[in-house]
């Protein structure tokens, strides 16, 4: 693996840039999936603009469409499709390009789908191929062919891929790619490789400008972020460290650790620093020592609520969110029982829940005992009855306490407040003047929703 200047593209960037000359072209991206691939995305989107396009939020007046995919779930792979189906006419009519890349196009049954359903794409890219955007853009649009440029070994980091970030207040910051975890269930390792970690000095000069654009918050991602290694030793907590002194930047937080890799350094950075967010994720996934050794988490049940104890005694005002997974080959009632005391054990501030899918190439989905999709969603209702009421609970904790939150902009729903966040991610919605707009505020809660939170300016 090599960390490559992004320039060479620059000679098709401006090809394109000529060609579109004039034409004020516009294209429609959509994005699945997690905050890497919003990530990969905000670095298409700055390619793409470079080249001349305006982004338009409605397909059926784009020049260019980009679809960036996920496989994580097959709910994400039933979208695409469905997308797909609905653009063959406007394809046809015309001659826009469609640019399908991301994690989904690493799979070669999924390439063999679209040449055999949708064979009216224009270009397929994988997740190693971003920075070859421009070119692959240009060949299509040159050569009038079909282009596929997909590697399946890991691709090199590349430095200064322009970017074009969708908030103006909070920016994500991927500081490694891929994953060498091979957690049973899951696709990512063969679809975004090996382990690589930026370099140090890349992260923090990009952080640092971040800071000088006037970004207050910064998300930290990585499949495995506390084993990123810099090198020559330099880890997770030295980097923790150096953003923290970073001037400007107000709130740091990292998704995702891996409870297996979370140690004392760590717990050390967070606990020194007022600007790491007290807000943990920490992927349980299952709370049945059973099924975490099936699906290859290197923890039990135990450790993991010993390691959330560890860190509340270290840090007291620390909460957790968390991932959970329901109906994983052979989970039992007991077994769920298991993931269910765990919830109620920590008392999550936020549950992203799971139904367990089946993806090809992952040991999971050879195994024996697939759970019944109707015991699956059976068990998806009860955690997510118990999750909710749990938030309910939660939320009213918050009446009468003071919350710093950094002021976000107008509420969707309601011109006349304003919405900010505070550090453990609830969104408060409040009255208040235009000029709080980017600006820490305190806000006193007065009063609880399921999804949101009511407060005055203190
Ligand atoms: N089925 C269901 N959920 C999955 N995840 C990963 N793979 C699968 C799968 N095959 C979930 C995990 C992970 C989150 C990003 O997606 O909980 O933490
Ligand atoms: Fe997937 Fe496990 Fe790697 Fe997370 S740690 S990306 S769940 S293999």
């Amino acid at each position: 693996m090599e960390i490559l200047e992004f320039e060479e593209e620059n000679e098709y960037i401006e090809k394109v840039k000529k060609i579109n000359k004039e034409k004020k072209r516009k294209y429609y991206i959509l994005t699945m999936g997690c905050m890497l691939n919003e990530n990969d995305s905000e670095k298409i989107c700055g390619m793409i603009e470079q080249m001349g396009y305006e982004k338009t939020e409605n397909q059926l007046e784009a020049d260019l469409i980009v679809f960036n995919t996920c496989c994580v779930r097959e709910n994400a792979e039933d979208k695409l499709f469905g997308k797909l189906g609905e653009l063959k006419k406007y394809k046809k009519e015309t001659g826009c390009i469609i640019a399908i890349g991301g994690c989904m196009m690493q799979e070669k049954h999924i390439q063999e789908k679209l040449y055999k359903s949708y064979p009216y794409f224009d270009i397929i890219f994988g997740t190693h191929t971003i920075n070859k955007f421009p070119e692959d853009l240009y060949n299509a649009i040159s050569k009038n062919e079909k282009v596929k440029d997909i590697l399946d070994i890991d691709g090199n980091i590349y430095e200064g891929i322009p970017i074009k970030r969708e908030d103006k207040i909070r920016a994500s910051v991927t500081i490694m790619y891929g994953c060498n975890n091979f957690c049973t269930y899951c696709i990512v390792p063969y679809v975004r490789g090996r382990e690589r970690s930026r370099n140090p000095e890349d992260i923090i000069k990009e952080i640092e400008s971040l800071a000088k654009e006037g970004y207050k918050e910064i998300t930290l991602l990585g499949q495995n972020v506390n084993s990123y290694d810099g090198g020559n030793g330099y880890k997770f907590s030295n980097l923790l460290n150096d953003v923290d002194k970073i001037q400007g930047i107000e709130r740091i937080r990292f998704i995702s650790p891996h409870p297996k890799d979370f140690k004392d350094d760590v717990i050390e950075a967070i606990k020194n620093s007022k600007k790491i967010c007290k807000i943990l994720h920490l992927p349980l996934q299952s709370g049945s020592t059973n099924v975490l050794k099936k699906m290859n988490r290197k923890y039990t049940k135990e450790s993991y609520l010993e390691l959330a104890e560890k860190i509340k005694k270290e840090i007291p005002e620390v909460v957790f969110s968390t991932d959970i997974i329901v109906g994983f080959p052979g989970e039992t009632e007991e077994d769920f029982e298991d993931t269910l005391d765990v919830v109620r054990k920590i008392k999550f501030e936020q549950i992203f829940m799971f139904i367990y899918s089946r993806r090809v190439g992952t040991p999971a989905d050879k195994m024996e005992n697939q759970i019944p999709e109707n015991i699956k969603h059976e068990r998806f209702d009860k955690l997510k009855e118990l999750a909710d009421r749990q938030t309910v609970e939660n939320n009213v904790k918050y009446i009468g306490a003071k919350q710093k939150i950094i002021v976000e902009g107008k509420s969707k729903t309601n011109e006349k407040m304003l919405t900010g966040r505070t550090e453990t991610n609830k969104v408060v919605v409040f009255e208040g003047e235009d000029k709080l707009i980017n600006k820490t505020i305190e806000v006193e809660i007065f009063k609880d929703h399921v999804w949101y939170l009511e407060g005055r300016v203190v």
